[in-house]
Protein backbone atom coordinates (compact mmCIF):
# COMPACT_ATOMS: atom_id res chain seq x y z
CA UNK A 1 0.00 0.00 0.00
CA UNK A 2 1.46 3.62 -1.10
CA UNK A 3 0.28 6.08 1.02
CA UNK A 4 1.26 9.96 0.79
CA UNK A 5 2.18 11.64 3.54
CA UNK A 6 1.51 15.60 4.32
CA UNK A 7 3.02 17.27 7.17
CA UNK A 8 2.52 21.26 7.41
CA UNK A 9 1.72 21.69 11.59
CA UNK A 10 4.50 24.10 12.01
CA UNK A 11 7.32 25.95 9.82
CA UNK A 12 7.89 22.57 8.08
CA UNK A 13 6.05 21.79 4.74
CA UNK A 14 6.51 17.77 4.17
CA UNK A 15 5.05 15.37 2.01
CA UNK A 16 6.58 12.12 1.57
CA UNK A 17 5.34 8.64 -0.01
CA UNK A 18 5.52 5.03 1.92
CA UNK A 19 5.05 1.42 1.19
CA UNK A 20 3.90 -0.79 3.68
CA UNK A 21 4.35 1.85 6.29
CA UNK A 22 7.86 1.05 6.63
CA UNK A 23 9.52 1.81 3.26
CA UNK A 24 10.20 5.42 2.11
CA UNK A 25 9.77 5.98 -1.38
CA UNK A 26 9.86 9.93 -1.25
CA UNK A 27 10.20 12.33 1.63
CA UNK A 28 10.47 16.07 0.63
CA UNK A 29 10.83 18.52 3.66
CA UNK A 30 10.66 22.42 3.30
CA UNK A 31 11.32 24.71 6.13
CA UNK A 32 11.14 27.93 6.89
CA UNK A 33 13.20 27.66 9.75
CA UNK A 34 15.78 30.21 8.22
CA UNK A 35 13.19 32.85 8.07
CA UNK A 36 11.94 32.23 12.10
CA UNK A 37 15.84 32.10 12.91
CA UNK A 38 15.89 36.17 12.30
CA UNK A 39 12.86 36.44 14.46
CA UNK A 40 14.48 34.33 17.33
CA UNK A 41 10.74 32.09 17.39
CA UNK A 42 8.15 31.17 15.21
CA UNK A 43 5.33 33.92 13.57
CA UNK A 44 2.59 31.95 12.83
CA UNK A 45 1.37 34.07 10.43
CA UNK A 46 5.07 33.88 8.31
CA UNK A 47 4.88 29.87 8.62
CA UNK A 48 1.53 29.63 7.36
CA UNK A 49 2.30 32.29 3.93
CA UNK A 50 5.75 29.88 3.49
CA UNK A 51 3.39 26.61 3.66
CA UNK A 52 1.37 28.42 1.54
CA UNK A 53 3.81 28.77 -1.61
CA UNK A 54 5.68 25.32 -1.13
CA UNK A 55 3.06 23.05 -0.45
CA UNK A 56 1.87 22.20 -3.97
CA UNK A 57 5.37 22.01 -5.50
CA UNK A 58 6.39 19.84 -2.80
CA UNK A 59 4.04 17.10 -3.42
CA UNK A 60 4.83 17.45 -7.30
CA UNK A 61 8.47 16.68 -6.11
CA UNK A 62 7.30 13.56 -3.75
CA UNK A 63 5.51 12.47 -6.71
CA UNK A 64 8.74 12.76 -9.59
CA UNK A 65 11.34 11.22 -6.68
CA UNK A 66 8.76 7.88 -6.25
CA UNK A 67 8.89 7.64 -10.04
CA UNK A 68 4.85 7.27 -9.33
CA UNK A 69 1.66 9.00 -11.29
CA UNK A 70 -1.46 9.60 -8.59
CA UNK A 71 -2.85 6.85 -9.71
CA UNK A 72 -0.51 4.59 -8.11
CA UNK A 73 -1.55 6.17 -5.01
CA UNK A 74 -3.51 3.94 -2.46
CA UNK A 75 -4.43 6.65 -0.29
CA UNK A 76 -3.81 10.25 1.45
CA UNK A 77 -2.40 10.68 5.01
CA UNK A 78 -2.81 14.41 6.47
CA UNK A 79 -1.61 15.64 10.10
CA UNK A 80 -4.94 17.20 11.44
CA UNK A 81 -4.07 18.35 14.64
CA UNK A 82 -2.56 19.78 17.08
CA UNK A 83 -0.65 22.13 15.35
CA UNK A 84 -0.65 26.06 14.40
CA UNK A 85 -4.07 26.59 13.00
CA UNK A 86 -2.80 28.69 9.97
CA UNK A 87 -0.24 25.96 9.06
CA UNK A 88 -2.64 23.00 9.86
CA UNK A 89 -5.11 24.20 7.54
CA UNK A 90 -2.76 24.35 4.25
CA UNK A 91 -2.35 20.84 4.60
CA UNK A 92 -5.58 19.76 5.14
CA UNK A 93 -7.28 21.30 2.26
CA UNK A 94 -4.57 20.59 0.04
CA UNK A 95 -5.24 16.89 1.18
CA UNK A 96 -9.12 17.02 0.85
CA UNK A 97 -8.98 18.58 -2.27
CA UNK A 98 -6.18 15.82 -3.94
CA UNK A 99 -8.10 13.15 -1.75
CA UNK A 100 -11.83 14.68 -4.06
CA UNK A 101 -9.52 15.66 -7.13
CA UNK A 102 -8.04 11.93 -7.39
CA UNK A 103 -10.87 9.52 -6.22
CA UNK A 104 -8.13 8.53 -3.54
CA UNK A 105 -9.26 7.29 0.93
CA UNK A 106 -8.32 10.54 2.83
CA UNK A 107 -7.01 9.50 6.71
CA UNK A 108 -6.31 12.46 9.20
CA UNK A 109 -3.87 11.66 11.53
CA UNK A 110 -2.67 12.98 14.79
CA UNK A 111 0.49 14.98 14.77
CA UNK A 112 1.98 13.10 18.03
CA UNK A 113 0.87 9.63 16.91
CA UNK A 114 2.93 10.33 13.34
CA UNK A 115 5.78 11.08 15.32
CA UNK A 116 5.58 7.79 17.44
CA UNK A 117 5.54 5.78 13.61
CA UNK A 118 8.81 7.32 12.61
CA UNK A 119 9.50 4.29 14.55
CA UNK A 120 9.05 1.87 11.94
CA UNK A 121 10.77 3.50 9.32
CA UNK A 122 14.23 2.71 8.24
CA UNK A 123 14.41 -0.17 11.10
CA UNK A 124 15.29 -3.44 10.44
CA UNK A 125 13.81 -4.53 13.92
CA UNK A 126 10.75 -2.13 14.34
CA UNK A 127 9.07 -2.03 17.67
CA UNK A 128 7.20 -4.45 18.90
CA UNK A 129 4.14 -4.28 22.02
CA UNK A 130 3.41 -3.19 25.11
CA UNK A 131 5.85 -0.44 24.65
CA UNK A 132 6.52 3.13 26.01
CA UNK A 133 7.17 6.30 23.86
CA UNK A 134 8.94 9.65 24.97
CA UNK A 135 7.40 12.19 22.38
CA UNK A 136 9.19 15.33 22.89
CA UNK A 137 9.34 18.06 20.27
CA UNK A 138 8.82 21.68 19.97
CA UNK A 139 5.29 21.63 21.64
CA UNK A 140 5.21 18.64 23.54
CA UNK A 141 6.71 16.20 25.86
CA UNK A 142 4.56 12.96 26.57
CA UNK A 143 4.80 9.68 27.96
CA UNK A 144 2.87 7.28 25.82
CA UNK A 145 2.11 3.72 26.53
CA UNK A 146 1.26 1.17 23.54
CA UNK A 147 -0.50 -2.00 23.84
CA UNK A 148 -1.13 -1.70 20.43
CA UNK A 149 -1.56 -0.08 16.85
CA UNK A 150 -3.75 1.88 17.98
CA UNK A 151 -4.51 1.32 21.47
CA UNK A 152 -2.54 4.04 23.13
CA UNK A 153 -2.89 5.39 26.81
CA UNK A 154 -1.43 8.60 28.09
CA UNK A 155 0.85 8.54 31.28
CA UNK A 156 2.12 12.03 31.68
CA UNK A 157 3.11 15.09 30.17
CA UNK A 158 4.49 18.51 30.55
CA UNK A 159 2.37 20.91 32.75
CA UNK A 160 4.24 23.98 31.00
CA UNK A 161 7.12 24.33 28.27
CA UNK A 162 7.93 21.21 26.54
CA UNK A 163 11.17 19.99 26.04
CA UNK A 164 12.33 21.57 22.69
CA UNK A 165 10.73 25.06 23.94
CA UNK A 166 13.20 24.22 26.51
CA UNK A 167 16.08 24.24 24.46
CA UNK A 168 14.88 26.86 22.12
CA UNK A 169 14.29 29.24 24.82
CA UNK A 170 17.30 28.55 27.24
CA UNK A 171 19.45 28.70 23.87
CA UNK A 172 18.00 32.21 23.07
CA UNK A 173 18.95 33.23 26.48
CA UNK A 174 22.27 31.78 26.59
CA UNK A 175 23.03 33.54 23.07
CA UNK A 176 22.83 30.98 20.87
CA UNK A 177 20.40 30.99 17.61
CA UNK A 178 16.92 29.06 16.82
CA UNK A 179 16.24 26.36 16.64
CA UNK A 180 18.15 25.95 20.15
CA UNK A 181 17.73 22.15 19.98
CA UNK A 182 20.55 21.59 17.81
CA UNK A 183 22.58 25.27 18.32
CA UNK A 184 22.84 23.25 22.32
CA UNK A 185 23.95 19.94 20.94
CA UNK A 186 26.74 21.62 18.87
CA UNK A 187 27.90 23.82 21.60
CA UNK A 188 27.83 21.21 24.31
CA UNK A 189 30.56 19.19 22.34
CA UNK A 190 33.54 21.05 23.83
CA UNK A 191 32.65 20.58 26.98
CA UNK A 192 34.21 17.72 29.47
CA UNK A 193 32.90 18.23 32.58
CA UNK A 194 29.78 18.90 33.46
CA UNK A 195 29.01 20.94 37.14
CA UNK A 196 25.23 19.65 37.35
CA UNK A 197 24.11 23.42 38.93
CA UNK A 198 20.71 23.27 37.33
CA UNK A 199 17.56 22.16 38.69
CA UNK A 200 15.60 18.69 37.38
CA UNK A 201 11.90 19.95 38.16
CA UNK A 202 9.66 17.81 39.61
CA UNK A 203 12.06 14.74 39.82
CA UNK A 204 10.63 13.28 42.59
CA UNK A 205 7.05 13.91 41.88
CA UNK A 206 5.26 10.75 41.92
CA UNK A 207 3.59 10.93 38.77
CA UNK A 208 4.62 11.15 35.14
CA UNK A 209 4.40 14.80 34.29
CA UNK A 210 7.56 17.28 33.28
CA UNK A 211 7.81 20.62 33.71
CA UNK A 212 10.56 22.93 32.40
CA UNK A 213 9.55 26.50 33.18
CA UNK A 214 12.04 26.25 36.45
CA UNK A 215 14.84 25.16 34.13
CA UNK A 216 14.09 28.10 31.98
CA UNK A 217 13.86 30.72 34.98
CA UNK A 218 16.95 29.11 36.96
CA UNK A 219 18.84 29.61 33.52
CA UNK A 220 17.78 33.16 32.88
CA UNK A 221 18.45 34.40 36.56
CA UNK A 222 21.93 32.99 36.11
CA UNK A 223 22.75 34.34 33.16
CA UNK A 224 21.04 37.56 33.43
CA UNK A 225 22.46 40.50 31.42
CA UNK A 226 25.61 38.93 31.40
CA UNK A 227 27.66 38.47 27.89
CA UNK A 228 28.88 35.16 27.87
CA UNK A 229 32.00 34.28 26.39
CA UNK A 230 32.46 31.11 24.26
CA UNK A 231 33.68 28.94 27.15
CA UNK A 232 30.52 29.99 28.75
CA UNK A 233 28.26 29.46 26.25
CA UNK A 234 29.74 26.08 26.08
CA UNK A 235 29.37 25.24 29.64
CA UNK A 236 25.47 26.45 29.90
CA UNK A 237 24.79 24.25 26.47
CA UNK A 238 25.74 21.44 28.32
CA UNK A 239 24.05 21.80 31.57
CA UNK A 240 20.65 22.75 30.01
CA UNK A 241 21.13 19.65 27.61
CA UNK A 242 22.24 16.99 30.46
CA UNK A 243 18.80 19.13 32.95
CA UNK A 244 16.38 18.19 30.54
CA UNK A 245 18.05 14.80 29.18
CA UNK A 246 17.59 13.65 33.13
CA UNK A 247 14.50 15.14 33.52
CA UNK A 248 13.01 13.48 30.79
CA UNK A 249 14.51 10.20 31.99
CA UNK A 250 14.05 10.05 35.68
CA UNK A 251 10.43 9.76 34.74
CA UNK A 252 10.41 7.61 31.45
CA UNK A 253 12.09 5.40 33.49
CA UNK A 254 9.84 5.39 36.38
CA UNK A 255 7.31 4.38 33.53
CA UNK A 256 9.06 1.56 32.01
CA UNK A 257 9.14 0.16 35.32
CA UNK A 258 5.69 0.21 36.71
CA UNK A 259 4.59 -0.91 33.18
CA UNK A 260 7.21 -3.35 32.96
CA UNK A 261 7.68 -2.41 29.18
CA UNK A 262 11.13 -3.50 27.31
CA UNK A 263 10.98 -1.95 24.51
CA UNK A 264 11.16 2.23 24.56
CA UNK A 265 10.90 4.55 21.81
CA UNK A 266 12.13 8.14 21.38
CA UNK A 267 10.07 10.01 19.20
CA UNK A 268 9.85 14.07 18.37
CA UNK A 269 12.17 16.62 17.31
CA UNK A 270 14.46 16.43 20.60
CA UNK A 271 14.75 12.58 19.54
CA UNK A 272 17.39 14.02 17.38
CA UNK A 273 19.24 14.64 20.50
CA UNK A 274 22.70 12.19 20.64
CA UNK A 275 22.68 12.76 24.44
CA UNK A 276 19.24 11.54 24.93
CA UNK A 277 19.66 9.28 22.93
CA UNK A 278 23.09 7.63 24.24
CA UNK A 279 21.59 8.49 27.83
CA UNK A 280 18.69 6.06 27.12
CA UNK A 281 20.45 3.48 26.01
CA UNK A 282 22.90 3.63 29.37
CA UNK A 283 20.13 3.45 31.35
CA UNK A 284 17.08 1.77 30.16
CA UNK A 285 17.44 -2.37 30.26
CA UNK A 286 15.93 -3.02 27.23
CA UNK A 287 15.37 -1.61 23.19
CA UNK A 288 15.91 1.51 22.53
CA UNK A 289 14.02 2.60 19.14
CA UNK A 290 15.64 6.05 18.26
CA UNK A 291 14.61 6.80 14.51
CA UNK A 292 16.90 8.96 12.03
CA UNK A 293 17.69 12.14 13.28
CA UNK A 294 15.95 13.44 10.05
CA UNK A 295 12.74 11.63 10.90
CA UNK A 296 12.76 12.19 14.21
CA UNK A 297 11.40 16.01 13.16
CA UNK A 298 8.66 17.14 11.58
CA UNK A 299 7.96 14.98 8.34
CA UNK A 300 5.84 13.59 6.40
CA UNK A 301 6.97 9.69 6.04
CA UNK A 302 5.69 9.49 9.60
CA UNK A 303 2.52 10.66 9.03
CA UNK A 304 2.04 8.13 5.96
CA UNK A 305 3.35 5.20 8.26
CA UNK A 306 0.77 6.29 11.18
CA UNK A 307 -1.96 6.27 8.82
CA UNK A 308 -0.94 2.71 7.00
CA UNK A 309 -0.86 0.77 10.85
CA UNK A 310 -3.64 2.70 11.71
CA UNK A 311 -6.28 2.92 8.73
CA UNK A 312 -9.08 4.67 9.22
CA UNK A 313 -10.40 7.16 6.08
CA UNK A 314 -12.74 9.93 6.17
CA UNK A 315 -15.93 9.11 4.50
CA UNK A 316 -16.64 11.80 2.10
CA UNK A 317 -20.44 11.68 3.11
CA UNK A 318 -19.08 12.52 6.60
CA UNK A 319 -16.57 15.87 5.55
CA UNK A 320 -19.87 18.39 5.80
CA UNK A 321 -20.15 22.10 6.52
CA UNK A 322 -19.84 21.38 10.47
CA UNK A 323 -17.15 18.76 10.49
CA UNK A 324 -15.13 21.35 8.94
CA UNK A 325 -11.22 20.86 9.40
CA UNK A 326 -12.25 17.60 11.30
CA UNK A 327 -9.67 17.97 14.36
O1 LIG B 1 9.11 17.60 16.16
P1 LIG B 1 9.62 18.91 15.75
O2 LIG B 1 10.38 19.02 14.45
O3 LIG B 1 8.47 19.97 15.66
C1 LIG B 1 7.41 20.01 16.57
O4 LIG B 1 6.49 19.18 16.44
O5 LIG B 1 7.51 20.85 17.48
O6 LIG B 1 10.54 19.45 16.96
C2 LIG B 1 11.19 20.67 16.93
C3 LIG B 1 11.97 20.81 18.22
C4 LIG B 1 12.63 22.17 18.39
O7 LIG B 1 12.29 22.68 19.68
C5 LIG B 1 14.13 21.86 18.30
O8 LIG B 1 14.94 22.72 19.08
C6 LIG B 1 14.16 20.43 18.80
O9 LIG B 1 13.01 19.82 18.28
N1 LIG B 1 15.36 19.71 18.32
C7 LIG B 1 16.33 19.27 19.12
C8 LIG B 1 17.33 18.70 18.28
N2 LIG B 1 16.92 18.80 16.99
C9 LIG B 1 15.69 19.41 17.03
N3 LIG B 1 16.46 19.32 20.47
C10 LIG B 1 17.58 18.81 21.00
N4 LIG B 1 18.58 18.28 20.27
C11 LIG B 1 18.50 18.19 18.92
N5 LIG B 1 19.52 17.66 18.21
ZN1 LIG C 1 6.49 17.60 15.49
Amino acid sequence: MKILGIETSCDETATAIVEDGTKILANVVASSKELHAKTGGIIPETAAREQLKAIIPSVQTALKEASLSPEELDAIAVTSGPGLFGSLIIGVETAKALSFAWKKPLVPINHLVGHIYANWLENPTPPTFPNLTLVVSGGHSELILAKDHGNFEWLGGTRDDAAGEAFDKTARVSGLTYPGGPAIQNAAKRVTKLANFLPRPMHDSTDFDFSFSGLKTAVVNLVGEKKLNLEQVSQYAAEIQEAIVDSLLIKTLKAAKKYDVKELLLAGGVAANLRLVEKSKEKFAGIVHAPNPRLCVDNGAMIASAAFFNYKPILWENINADSGLFF
